[in-house]
């Protein structure tokens, strides 16, 4: 059982929570049920004899924390603790969105939630809206502050009144927390240049070369291309800042005390806010340590661990994302191990099922998807994932090498064909999407690119050839309806819903023409989205299909997360099969094909689903008879049958 479960167990035992001093009480509850657990976890990352002071700091800021959230949330927290893991409902279906880019600013935002209502969106991530420098700021992750809104973007005034509008229209809402660095121009840092001792002691710096060359020798490179190293020279103090990202993202020093401290305090502030999933950005990067990559450390686990807890006792509604697109059996990890297990995060990217299903298209084969996922180590039921085809970043082939050798390809050739098959290396492609932090020094490169484009819509449009727009749609609908019925949260990128393709506008901008990620950050067309309903263009049959897809996963609770994805082994080497069952009764078999030849697939590739007369297709409502005792699957053909 973890922490929270107990929380819930208290919280439900406790009845009357409409008055104040009831939620006083199991606020109380909570800190006493947690305490053992973040003095060890404290005293862990920083050793006692020397530290007892700063944990006497942090246990007297609980209480003065819970007393700064507001009351309807602490209200809403207690409500969410009785009513179970609700992030992992099948009624959840999610949005991620740049507010700028959506619709202007926060109020342009609100006037569209009947946009997303529309398509069945009640979840938005909202990029970072936070204050930050003018130039250069990696797309708002340079923070100036961690709870301030951008005057760009609105006021605080404007965001409150979105999250309470999207609470009374139970909409949930995502924001960053970038918890490993702040910008160079956030207060810590301006005070450290200014020479402040205290404030140098946030980050990580050194007045020569020494330090910075031994951590070189391990540390990777991020941005190997646009920022090389992970030092940067800061003339004014005359020291090295350690910089992992971009020379003006400066590296939290977590191995101060005072620095976690100060840290949970702007947690609170913005989940103040009406934040309901916290997303901890580069978490992997967390803690850094001499002769080691810095990345996925035990000490780092430990520290999201403890930001889990005490934020369990000040507002146990909120929960937390891992944003860790590390190796499949690190990804894992962050839903906490050991006794730490469920006590991490609540919520981590399937940045390994994003990946593969990106390999599965380009090959037009599931081995390796099957491979890995085979080989992933379960998660804690308690946990789940968001599933994702596109985001605003890079896609990283983040899967083992082994599993590529073992299914008899070649690794170092498999990723080099994926690089060019998706980065306009093959002519045959139907892919156009660009490389993003090509390192010619190793070969090694990651994609980028829009859904849309990446899947050959773009490239048929040009062409102006229909048969290879509609396998590109085709392929469009398919790659989201296994993000809506796998396992977790569906997030799908803003504009995607619309087959948005590349935005080439970015290379005429000097912030951010070296950084290519920008191809798929582009405008919402709210011109094609007014002519949607005249249902006569491609956009709008991607739009109707996956609000059909949305409403029926909402229908079935073979959809919640309860860890009920049971993978179907089958010998044909283009179709995937899943079934997420539901107490072995009212399951739903996923069927897809990767191949743009039909496939025929026989009864006992079925199971069960096979000894039946005929098939009903819930996407369709249509039934499906057998043909000689097999089903036919059109190229990117998805089913969703039902038991
Ligand atoms: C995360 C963000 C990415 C950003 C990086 C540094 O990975 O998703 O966009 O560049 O963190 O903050």
């Amino acid at each position: 059982m973890n922490q929270a479960s107990l929380h819930r167990l208290i919280a439900s035992a406790q009845t009357d929570t409409d008055m104040p001093s009831e939620l006083g009480k199991l606020f109380h509850l909570r800190l006493a049920g947690n305490l053992t657990l973040i003095k060890d976890l404290f005293f862990t990352l920083y050793p006692e004899n020397e530290n007892t002071e700063s944990f006497e700091k942090l246990l007297s800021e609980f209480l003065v924390l819970f007393e700064e959230r507001p009351e309807n949330l602490q209200l809403q927290d207690v409500d969410r603790l009785r009513g179970g893991d609700w992030y992992r409902s099948e009624q959840l279906a999610g949005m991620q969105l740049y507010v700028d880019h959506f619709n202007k600013d926060l109020k342009g935002l609100k006037n569209k939630l009947g946009y997303f209502e529309k398509l069945g969106i009640n979840f938005l991530h909202l990029m970072p809206i936070t204050p930050r420098p003018k130039g250069e700021n990696d797309g708002g992750y340079a923070v100036n502050s961690y709870h301030e809104v951008d005057e760009k973007y609105g006021t605080r005034q404007d965001l409150l009144t979105l999250t309470e509008t999207m609470r009374k229209k139970n909409m949930f809402l995502m924001m960053d927390f970038v918890a490993n660095h702040t910008s160079n121009e956030f207060s810590w840092a301006k005070k450290a240049i200014s020479g402040d001792e205290k404030y140098q002691g946030y980050y990580y710096m050194y007045p020569n070369r020494s330090m910075p060359d031994a951590f070189e020798q391990t540390l990777p490179e991020i941005f190997p291309m646009t920022s090389p190293g992970n030092f940067t020279y800061e003339p004014e103090m005359k020291k090295w800042v350690m910089t992992v990202f971009n020379n003006y993202q400066w590296d939290l020093n977590y191995t101060n005390p005072e620095v976690f401290i100060e840290m949970l305090r702007n947690l609170m502030k913005l989940v103040n806010l009406g934040v309901d999933v916290v997303r901890l950005d580069a978490l992997a990067f967390m803690w850094k340590k001499l002769g080691t990559q810095s990345q996925n450390l035990p000490e780092a686990h430990a520290l999201i661990s403890l930001f889990r807890l005490c934020l369990q006792i000040i507002a146990p509604g909120v929960v937390l994302l891992a944003e860790a697109i590390v190796a499949p059996n690190e990804i894992i990890k962050y839903f906490g191990s050991g006794r730490l297990k469920g006590n991490e995060c609540e919520i981590a990217y399937n940045a390994t099922l994003m990946a593969l299903l990106w390999d599965a298209i380009a090959t037009k084969k599931t081995a390796l998807v099957y491979k890995n996922l085979y080989n992933l180590p379960k998660k804690p039921e308690a946990a789940t994932w968001i599933n994702y085809i596109r985001c605003h970043d890079d896609i990283g082939l983040g899967f083992e090498d082994q599993f590529i050798d073992e299914i008899g390809w070649n690794a170092q050739n498999h990723r080099r064909f994926l690089l060019n098959y998706y980065c306009q290396g093959l002519d045959w492609s139907p892919a156009k999407g660009e490389i993003f932090m090509y390192n010619p020094k190793t070969g090694d490169g990651r994609i980028t690119g829009s859904a849309a484009s990446l899947l050959g819509l773009e490239k048929a449009l040009e062409q102006k050839n229909k048969a290879k727009i509609d396998l590109a749609i085709a392929k469009i609908i398919m790659m989201h309806g296994i993000v809506l019925s796998y396992g977790g949260i569906p997030l799908i990128y803003a504009g995607d819903e619309i087959g948005t393709l590349n935005d080439y506008s970015y290379l005429e901008d000097t912030h951010k023409k070296e950084d290519s990620r920008w191809v798929n950050r582009p405008q919402q067309d709210w011109t094609t989205v007014e002519n949607l309903d005249d249902k006569t263009s491609y956009q709008s049959t991607i739009f109707f299909a996956l609000q059909n897809l949305i409403r029926i996963r909402k229908q079935h609770l073979a959809f919640a997360d309860t860890n009920n994805l049971a993978l179907y082994d089958n010998p044909n080497p283009h179709v995937l099969l899943y079934e997420r069952t539901l107490n072995n009764e009212e399951g739903v078999l996923v069927v897809c094909n990767f191949n743009d030849e039909p496939q025929l697939l026989d009864k006992i590739t079925l199971g069960a689903y096979g000894t039946k007369a005929g098939l009903e297709d819930l996407i369709t409502g249509n039934s499906i008879t057998f043909e000689y005792g097999k089903v036919k699957v059109e190229p990117y053909q998805l089913f969703w049958f039902q038991s």
